[in-house]
């Protein structure tokens, strides 16, 4: 069978995850929920708040350059309405996390006056960064790191194994990020997530995929399509616009026929790798 970490996950390794998550929650004071901005609802973890408990957390929207920003604002009103701050990054260049303490810090508004009340007004944040696979926590946690990266003592009887990861003087980030899983029982989640390249290709049918993709592009971005593959779409079936890409783009296959796998290749990697714009799914 095809070894699948971003899709397999069984009830021990949620189990498991869940532990760890909550086993870290005493050692920090905030937790940073990181969401793909593309698909901010199919990347969040179903049970998070539940777990979290009462625990402070905000969201940030990673891969922000690869979401249409008017959808991107949507999204943050929408966090706003439940309470939740959100960030906007980009953490493989780093773009937004300059704002990342001064998030926390208003999120901990009250927590940091109380602190300074009882004389303790320097005291050290604590933070932690959950996400499902793929989202970008490791990035996005050597990116805070930069330079400082450079492992701290354990904290003798609390954290033996937790090593921390300095953001600023007042500032530190677990190291080990919290690996969540993703609502992959819910068809449509599982499908975008697919889409976005979070579930490995080789188990799903790429040319179904790559068609549904098409399906779901022609609703809010077909004009990007057809400039891309310089095709009119007259047809909303996806698996029609691919052969119609295969021709254009001349792949063909013994026969005659065209090759649409080749075609289906090329729009997921396409629209992954930004060719088609800036795209929100959701
Ligand atoms: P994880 O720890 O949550 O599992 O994710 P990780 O940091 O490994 O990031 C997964 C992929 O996402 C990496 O690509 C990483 O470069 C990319 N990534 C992270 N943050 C951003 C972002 O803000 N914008 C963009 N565009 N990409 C981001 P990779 O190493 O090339 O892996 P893959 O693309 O082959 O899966």
């Amino acid at each position: 069978m095809t070894e699948t970490p971003s899709i397999q996950w069984f009830p021990g390794h949620m189990k498991k995850t869940e532990r760890e998550i909550i086993k870290s929650l005493p050692l920090v004071d905030i937790v940073a929920e990181l969401l793909d901005a593309r698909i901010p609802l199919s990347s969040q973890n179903p049970v998070l708040p539940k777990l979290l408990g009462g625990k402070p957390r905000f969201i940030i929207l990673n891969k922000a350059d690869m979401a249409d920003e008017n959808i991107t604002r949507k999204h943050i009103d929408f966090f706003r309405e439940q309470g939740l701050m959100t960030l906007q990054t980009d953490c493989t260049t780093g773009k937004g996390l300059k704002q990342f303490e001064a998030t926390v810090r208003t999120v901990l508004k009250e927590k940091i006056e109380r602190n300074a009340q009882k004389g303790m007004s320097g005291k050290t944040i604590h933070a932690m960064i959950v996400g499902i696979p793929n989202v970008g926590k490791s990035t996005l946690i050597n990116r805070l790191a930069g330079q400082k990266k450079a492992k701290t003592e354990d904290r003798p009887g609390v954290t033996r194994n937790k090593q921390w990861v300095r953001v600023s003087d007042t500032c530190e980030l677990l190291d080990m990020p919290g690996v969540l899983w993703p609502k992959f029982e819910d068809p449509i989640v599982a499908e975008r997530l697919a889409f976005t390249g979070a579930v490995k290709d080789d188990i799903v049918d790429i040319e179904a995929l790559a068609a549904r993709l098409i399906e779901t592009l022609i609703l809010n971005y077909k004009a990007r399509l057809e400039n891309r593959y310089e095709i009119e779409i007259t047809s909303d079936n996806g698996y029609a616009v691919l052969i119609e890409i295969a021709k254009k783009r001349g792949f063909l296959i013994r026969g005659g026929e065209y090759n649409t796998e080749r075609a289906a290749i090329t729009v997921l990697d396409e629209y992954r790798g930004k060719k088609l714009g800036k795209i929100s799914l959701e």
